[in-house]
């Protein structure tokens, strides 16, 4: 069944994946309606990751509110202004390493604000079939694998870290809400992505930027961590045909079939570098350092995403070599926004919490 879509409110849309979204929206979709971005604008949110489409949408088909998904008043409001049809809750405190430092913002934002979110549309949408809660989550939802297996959407939830904790907690209360009220929610558990935009405390980003200052880079424990990557318009495109055609009440696995141990991925990217500047084969390899481990840190995430290639006939488009390419070039190409990125709170962060960064 193919859904009418209204107007989206895309939250967290200044984010890495949510503003990747929303150009994807404009750029990839025949979407015809608004897209109201709702953003708290935290250390993570950066509204200038859209001033093209700000530009070319703004105030007509493309607008921005600085909100917290936690203030109910205020989501309420922003819902009936713009006559949303649609919620793609994106926002969340999204870096585990952080989770760890402090749980309680993950607690507030990843439960209570996507709890918030629930009351919200169980007031203004209960008994309607136009509208649909779609919840972003994440596979770390499932705990940690051994050497073999995968993820499966029948997968007992397992979260060994805050940040998964309060993500698994978030995708339960939004399957509650379908089964106790009836809400339309469909909901994603995704892979690790990388591309554009993405926060420079993730390890792609970071592991680019540091080779280019010639930093040390840092590779948690015995750096034999497995993890499945996608880049990120893969999963838009997965996000959109759950959009228009998901199953009320289902679940679908997002993956990239794509995985590398840590140290594996880091010597790719050291090769890709050293190619794009000249330098020998080996001269950003010299910089991986090892470091002490991320407690808890889950061995080996592998999704299983039948589901959805079958009931929805999506599939991957961008392989790594070309995913990785196309980043790393941004990274190069984009001075001025990392810049601005990496300054203020998230430096003092950085000073507080690491030494070598
Ligand atoms: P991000 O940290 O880059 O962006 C999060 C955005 O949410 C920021 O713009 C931030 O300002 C906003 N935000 C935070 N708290 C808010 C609040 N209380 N109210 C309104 N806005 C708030 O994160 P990301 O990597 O883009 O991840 C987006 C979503 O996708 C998250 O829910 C994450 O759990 C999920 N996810 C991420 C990945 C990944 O690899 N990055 C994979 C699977 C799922
Ligand atoms: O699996 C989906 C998840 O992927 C998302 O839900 C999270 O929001 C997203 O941040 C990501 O979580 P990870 O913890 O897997 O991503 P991160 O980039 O922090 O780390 C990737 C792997 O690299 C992980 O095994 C830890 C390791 N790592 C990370 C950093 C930052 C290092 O070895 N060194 C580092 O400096």
């Amino acid at each position: 069944m193919q859904r009418k879509l209204g107007n989206i409110a895309v939250t967290g849309g200044a984010g890495f994946i949510g503003s990747n979204f929303i150009r994807y929206l404009f750029a990839q979709t025949d979407f015809t309606g608004r897209i109201i971005n709702v953003d708290k604008l935290t250390y993570a949110g950066n509204q200038e990751s859209l001033s093209d489409i700000q530009s070319k949408h703004g105030n007509d088909r493309y607008v921005f509110e600085q909100a917290d998904i936690c203030d109910y008043e205020r989501m309420k409001g922003i819902i009936q202004q713009y006559d949303v049809r649609v919620v793609v809750n994106f926002a969340a405190e999204s870096h585990v390493d952080r989770s760890i430092f402090g749980p309680k913002e993950f607690i507030q934002t990843n439960i209570l604000g996507t709890f918030n979110l629930l009351e919200v549309v169980r007031e203004l949408w209960v008994g309607r079939n136009d509208v649909l809660f779609h919840h972003v989550s994440t596979d770390e939802v499932y705990g940690s694998l051994g050497d073999t297996g995968f993820f499966h959407e029948t997968t007992s939830y397992d979260p060994r870290s805050p940040y998964s904790a309060s993500k698994a907690s978030s995708d339960h209360l939004v399957m509650a809400y379908y089964h106790t009220y009836n809400m339309p929610v469909t909901l994603s558990n995704c892979s690790n992505n990388y591309g554009p935009y993405q926060f420079p405390e993730k390890l792609i980003p970071l592991i680019i930027l540091n080779m280019k200052e010639e930093k040390p880079l840092p590779v948690y424990g015995d750096g034999k961590n497995i993890r499945d990557w996608l880049y990120v318009d893969d999963h838009n495109s997965a996000l959109w045909m759950i959009l228009n055609r998901g199953t009320t009440g289902e679940t679908y696995n997002i993956g990239g079939e794509n995985e590398w141990e840590n140290i594996r991925l880091v010597h790719v990217l050291c090769e890709k570098m050293s190619e794009k500047t000249g330098k020998p084969g080996d001269y950003y390899k010299r910089l991986i350092t090892m470091v002490k481990d991320r407690p808890g840190h889950d061995r080996r995430y592998a999704i299983n995403c039948d589901k959805i290639k079958k009931e929805l006939g999506w599939k991957q488009q961008i392989g790594l070599d070309s995913g990785l390419d196309i980043t790393i070039q941004w990274y190069l190409e984009n001075e001025e926004w990392v810049n601005r990125i990496r300054s203020g709170k998230y430096r003092e962060w950085i000073d507080k919490n690491y030494s070598n960064r």
